[in-house]
């Protein structure tokens, strides 16, 4: 998404709230769940420690890294990892070192796109294959690189997200095998981007490209999503282990020292903590998973339950609805046929907010939203520890009176009680 629209999402719903409006917030990409406290002791132990450490990261951070990779099957060394301040400056140096054009997704999140124009190479866009998101269609990519290649562009690697932002799916192995084939017989380098892995409702089925693709995958991760510490500014990456991920880690380190120096200690500190398997914190990711799935699928059978495609809510905490049965009559009746208009009508008329489809590389013509659903978790650490240890959080006040003020929206957009249908 551009800044400019989380601005205006994030101001928007500000603004609302400030004129004492009830708004249903269903914008923000962050977790929206207090700190664990044992994280907390962690960070704010390590406070003092203020010298610049080691590019790469403190060595306990680095093999705590490597245990979690390692008990999620992906056997990793701590030499395999490198760690920077989020994922998103690390993606950004790969991007460079790997020098070339970039398959991305659509629909996908936007950063992708954005940072490969920043270090000057181009988006392949390829739609995700249907009822699907996190990564391209295979059926598409290989034509869509042939034709790419025939367009005089390099392309280099394809970058896919297990589970998606902005979709909230998972793709399935059929799709992560055909990725896999595709990027073998291309020689391209898969960045998959697994920031959200332990938010996969079910845990079994991962399809990380690392099974097929051992040698030509990097993955990446961070404490933004998994333990909701988007602003204390750590990820990690793992590359392959052998001679060509050494390369690769090499030239992102380069970069890494010339650009943030060091990842923030304590922060790291926090994160050897984090990757270490402390089972209050394996509770605390169960728990977040859990109430995650439990508010994505109730908000996606809201929509569902207008006749609108819903993508099945497999992972994070985003929901995709698609207008498009709807599109006829929503012309008609609201004059609207973009998914900006859309998202622009239930701000005005309903106070729900939400991102427009368009913002993550969808059609400007579709009439797909993103849908957040951390939001509705409370507006302070009291509300979201309620929600969070709740035995039913759909139960809980502020998250049933938002899911009822969603549910009237969406059926006053489409007038649902009404019974139009023989106009949609
Ligand atoms: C798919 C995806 N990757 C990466 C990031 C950025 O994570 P970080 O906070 O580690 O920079 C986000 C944050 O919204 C995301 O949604």
């Amino acid at each position: 998404m551009t800044i400019s629209a989380t601005l205006a999402a994030n101001e928007t719903i500000a603004a609302r709230r400030a004129a004492g409006r009830d708004v249903v917030p269903l914008a923000f990409g962050g977790a929206n769940l207090p700190v664990h406290p044992a994280l907390r002791e962690a960070y704010a132990s390590a406070a003092s420690l203020a010298d610049y450490g080691p590019v790469a990261g403190i060595k306990s951070a680095r093999e705590a890294l490597a245990g979690y990779f390692t008990r999620h099957d992906v056997p990793t060394d701590a030499d395999q990892v490198l760690l920077g301040p989020g994922t998103k400056p690390l993606l950004f140096a790969l991007l460079q070192a790997l020098d070339g054009d970039v398959v991305v997704a659509s629909p996908a999140w936007v950063s992708y796109a954005a940072q490969t124009a920043m270090v000057g190479s181009r988006p392949i866009r390829v739609p995700a294959s249907a009822g699907e998101g996190g990564a391209p269609d295979p059926e598409l990519l290989r034509p869509a690189l042939f034709q790419a290649i025939k367009a005089g562009m390099r392309p280099r690697s394809i970058i896919v997200t297990l589970p998606d932002n902005p979709t909230g799916a998972l793709p399935s192995e059929t799709t992560m095998r055909g990725v896999c084939s595709v990027a073998e017989e291309f020689g391209l380098t898969i960045i998959s981007d697994e920031i959200y892995r332990d938010l996969v409702f079910d845990q079994a089925a991962v399809p990380t490209p690392v099974q097929w693709a051992p040698d030509r995958t990097v993955v990446s991760t961070g404490l933004s999503k998994n333990f909701a510490l988007g602003g204390w500014r750590l990820g990690g990456l793992r590359f392959s282990a052998g001679p060509t991920g050494e390369r690769l880690m090499k030239r992102v380190r380069t970069a890494a020292s010339e650009i943030w120096s060091t990842p923030p200690l304590p922060a790291q500190h926090a994160a050897a903590l984090a990757w270490s398997d402390l089972p209050a914190l394996r509770d605390r990711i169960d728990r977040s998973r859990h109430l995650h799935c439990t508010v994505a699928s109730a908000v996606a059978d809201i929509f569902r339950s207008y006749d609108l495609e819903v993508v099945k809510p497999r992972g994070a905490f985003y929901v995709w609805p698609d207008f498009e049965p709807w599109r006829a009559y929503l012309k008609t009746e609201h004059g609207i046929s973009t998914s900006a208009e859309l998202a622009e009508w239930l701000t005005e008329q309903w106070d729900v907010v939400t991102i427009p489809g368009s913002e993550f590389g969808d059609a400007p013509g579709s009439l797909t939203l993103r849908v957040a659903v951390p939001g509705l978790y409370g507006i302070n650490d009291a509300q979201r520890t309620e929600v969070l240890e709740a035995d039913d959080p759909l139960s809980v006040p502020w998250v049933s009176h938002a899911l009822a003020r969603l549910d009237t929206a969406v059926n006053g957009l489409v007038a649902a009680d009404q019974l139009l249908t023989a106009s949609r």
